[in-house]
């Protein structure tokens, strides 16, 4: 009795260890492991096993169009083509009436193109804020994404993009500065680089065009002297004016004063001489 048990057990745990009559271990593999392709783009797919006789084997896409397919025994190869955004894409093979699948994530990158830097407003005055605004429309992922703003080459703020919407593909980034008089002379830019890195070895990158800011001194800028000049000049004209009324003013009242006298005096001269 313990003598059949323990012959049971024995045939019971070498069938869970070997494979059924027939059945062999195999499996899928996928290359790339890291597929990375740029929008528009297209990709191959090589899906191989070590199966020694495959039954078949094949791809599963959504919404992805193959153009070509080559194969071997052990494996096939799919050219994809046209990604638009991020998809898993599936492998099978069948082995002894076994299928197994593999799948990997097509990552879909948009490279930065256009990238724009605003200076707002235009013109500001000294110990006054302006705000520098970067945009790069049309960039994926953004996680990878790092946008430098940049005075000269000194780097004044620098961000990476780590959690962001799947669905956005516009990146912005602003700033705000307190202008100094020597930002006056100084090109503003902003750099924004994509990194692809370790499953691509490109490092995409784009540059803005440089931006120049108009900083005036609160004291002494041109309009303000201006203004002074004229005011003082019209300070000036006033000022004449009420003297050169008050000095005519006062000669026309001595004369009248004095014709007066003539006339009293002579007034006198005729009541005297009457
Ligand atoms: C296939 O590869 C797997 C994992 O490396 C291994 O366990 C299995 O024995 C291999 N099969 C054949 C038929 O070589
Ligand atoms: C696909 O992968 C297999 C196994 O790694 C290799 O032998 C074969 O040459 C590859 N085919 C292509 C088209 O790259
Ligand atoms: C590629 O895909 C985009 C968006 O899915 C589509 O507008 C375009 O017509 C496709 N191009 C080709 C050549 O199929
Ligand atoms: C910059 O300043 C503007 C106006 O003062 C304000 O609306 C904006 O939130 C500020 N932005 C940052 C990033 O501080
Ligand atoms: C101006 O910008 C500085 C940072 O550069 C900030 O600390 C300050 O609050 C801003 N002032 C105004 C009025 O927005
Ligand atoms: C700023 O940029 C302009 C145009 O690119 C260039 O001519 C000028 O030399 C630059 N100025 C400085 C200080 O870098
Ligand atoms: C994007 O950056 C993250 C974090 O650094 C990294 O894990 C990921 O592999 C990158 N994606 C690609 C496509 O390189």
């Amino acid at each position: 009795m313990l003598l059949f048990s323990t012959w049971v057990l024995m045939a019971f745990l070498s069938l869970l260890s070997s494979p059924v009559a027939g059945e062999e271990l195999f499996e899928v593999r996928m290359w790339p492991e890291w597929p990375v392709v740029e929008a528009g783009k297209d990709l191959w797919i090589n899906c191989s096993t070590n199966c020694t006789s495959p039954q078949g084997g094949g791809i599963e896409t959504r919404n992805i169009k193959m153009t070509t397919m080559r194969e071997g025994t052990h494996w096939k190869a799919f050219h994809l083509s046209n990604f638009s955004e991020n998809t898993n894409i599936f492998c099978y093979f069948i082995c002894s009436d076994i299928q197994k699948r593999k799948s990997v994530s097509v990552i879909v990158y948009r490279p930065p193109q256009q990238v724009t830097l605003s200076l707002q407003p235009s013109w500001v005055i000294v110990g006054k804020n302006f705000t520098l605004t970067c945009h790069v429309p049309n960039v994926v992922p953004l996680e990878n994404l790092t946008l430098t703003l940049l005075q000269g080459t000194e780097k004044l703020y620098r961000q990476t993009f780590v959690t962001v919407p799947t669905a956005l593909q516009d990146a912005w980034l602003t700033l705000n500065v307190t202008a100094r008089r020597e930002d006056s002379k100084s090109n503003f830019s902003c750099h924004a680089e994509l990194d692809l890195r370790p499953h691509r070895e490109q490092l995409f990158s784009a540059t803005s065009e440089p931006k120049m800011l108009e900083i005036f001194e609160p004291s002494w800028n041109n309009q303000m002297l201006v203004t002074i000049i004229i005011t003082i000049l019209l300070l000036l004209v006033f000022v004449i004016s009420v003297c050169l009324c008050f000095a005519y003013g006062q000669h026309w009242r001595q004369h009248r004063t004095g014709g007066y006298g003539v006339l009293a005096a002579w007034r006198n001269y005729r009541i005297r001489g009457l």
